[in-house]
């Protein structure tokens, strides 16, 4: 049989074609537009996403039998917020996991209801990017908006709700919008009430392997497909990696390093973090994740290298780069605000200790060393926590790089283990739907089946002491900046 894996990104859907041995038949990828209205905000149209699926997915069975296809599942982009009318109508642009505009509304969360009671009903507190903020900014800045709201829903839900007609979610992407009660898996009564929503709006809640529904038929004529395909509910974009690399069961840990930043520890019991400052969520395998969150990595060196030195030559730029771990030049990689474990929507990206001999290759290798650290703040919770970790996977666009995948060992003092696919999310939606459609028994017999490790970066202890004492310097940086990110905000300035 074939599965889909649906991989719906901040640029791009990516999907891809998996056979019941794992096999990757055919990847598509299809991109959209990304608008910031505001210097930190974040948009995207949904149909977009959805008319740029359809067409991927009559690309991608092009060559197949279609007859063999049984299902299609999600990895979904996180947190952002869709809308829609009693007539099914996009009431506004989604509002995206990378947005930063509601920051009074985060405020009031976390200082007037408090970040106990938040963590009482949710296990965790607001952050900018995570989803009953931003309704709560739709409420204030567009009530003629906010009272036509008949569907509340997640980027991949939307997709989900127009192949099968059923307004679903699963609890992966449900802990991010801090109206899930993560422990208990219900949605909780109190946050439905600070936000105004009730619960005939929000959607139904899916462990991610089950089958939510089956393909609509006039949909299963548009792309040639079985009327019988099933929908299965899918996974937070993160835990869908999670699940495409073998980070499933207890105490695993999966770099993503995509547009956004994330360290993802995955754990067979619920736990909290005293200061919240790594998400607590429910896993696609249906038990529970830490996770840290950069709100800019990949992206770091994507807009470093396109729009700065406006090159496409990535693996070029890196080539002259061997003076690891003597770098004198930093990166704060924060051109969106931060998230974890900063919780700080008003930082910016800085770099700092530049000379007049500071070369090209310096400031290129501080971007990537940037990130690495970022990442490495958040693993540093999770350490504070008596959490043990030693080895990783790692996936996204930026683990192309062998020289980013060996900053990241190095920084980070883990051996990097290297799969065979680095599509995460898109492999783990095409193995959520492989399990929905019963080809096994469970999420994690089926990562530990399919997913294979082909090779480990290991950190070697002469540059991981070097490292270490970098990381030391850079750590200071923000505290001692952070007082004037305020002071350079657009928006709080009036220009
Ligand atoms: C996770 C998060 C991001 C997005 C990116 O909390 O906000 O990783 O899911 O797509």
């Amino acid at each position: 049989m074939l599965y889909i894996g649906v991989d719906l990104g901040t640029s791009a859907v990516k999907l891809l074609l998996m056979d019941e041995k794992g096999a990757i038949h055919n990847i598509v990828s299809k991109e959209y537009a990304l608008s910031f209205p505001h210097p930190g905000w974040s948009e995207q149209a949904p149909e977009d996403w959805y008319a740029q699926s359809v067409e991927g997915m009559i690309e991608l069975t092009k060559d197949c039998d279609k007859s063999q296809v049984a299902g299609i599942s999600f990895g979904g982009q996180m947190h952002g917020l869709v809308v829609l009318d009693k007539e099914d109508n996009v009431i506004r642009p989604a509002i995206l996991w990378n947005d930063g505009r509601t920051t009074k509304e985060t405020d009031y969360l976390n200082n007037v209801i408090g970040k106990d009671k938040l963590s009482e009903y949710t296990a965790n507190i607001a952050f900018a990017g995570f989803t009953a903020p931003k309704i709560l900014w739709m409420k204030e800045n567009e009530p003629e908006n906010f009272a036509r709201i008949e569907k509340i829903m997640l980027p991949k839900d939307y997709l989900a709700y127009c192949l099968s007609g059923v307004h679903c979610t699963d609890y992966s992407d449900a802990s991010g919008m801090l109206l899930l009660d993560v422990k208990n898996k219900c949605w909780s009564k109190e946050m439905m009430e600070i936000c105004g929503v009730t619960e005939a709006q929000l959607p139904q809640l899916f462990e991610s392997y089950e089958v939510v529904g089956t393909l609509k038929p006039e949909l299963a004529k548009t792309l040639g497909l079985p009327e019988t395909v099933k929908i299965i509910a899918g996974a937070g974009d993160n835990a869908a990696a999670a699940v495409g690399t073998g980070t499933v069961g207890d105490g695993r840990c999966n770099i993503s390093l995509g547009t956004s930043g994330t360290i993802f520890i995955s754990s067979k019991s619920f736990g909290v973090d005293e200061n919240n400052a790594l998400h607590s969520f429910d896993h696609a395998d249906g038990n529970f994740h830490l996770m840290g969150c950069m709100l800019s990595a990949a992206s770091c060196n994507k807009w470093w290298m396109d729009e700065i030195l406006q090159t496409k030559e990535y693996a070029k730029e890196q080539e002259n780069i061997t003076k690891l771990g003597e770098n004198h030049v930093y990166y704060l990689p924060y051109l969106m605000g931060e998230r974890s474990p900063h919780n700080d929507p008003l930082a910016r990206a800085t770099f700092i200790g530049m000379t007049m001999d500071t070369t090209r290759e310096e400031m290129t290798q501080a971007v990537l060393e940037g990130v690495a650290f970022g990442l490495r703040d958040s693993l540093e919770v999770a350490r504070s926590l008596g959490i043990k970790i030693e080895r990783t996977k790692i996936c996204g666009g930026g683990a192309k790089s062998p020289l980013w995948k060996k900053i990241i060992a190095n920084v980070m003092n883990l051996k990097v283990d290297v799969i065979e696919s680095e599509e995460g999310p898109g492999y783990g939606g095409a193995i959520l739907a492989a399990v929905g459609c019963g080809e096994f028994a469970s999420v994690e017999e089926a990562a530990d089946k399919l997913v294979k490790v082909i090779d480990t970066v290991e950190p070697e202890p002469e540059l991981v002491a070097k490292y270490e004492d970098r990381y030391q310097r850079f750590q200071k940086i923000y505290p001692t900046v952070k007082e004037l990110f305020p002071e350079l905000d657009n928006n709080a300035a009036g220009n």
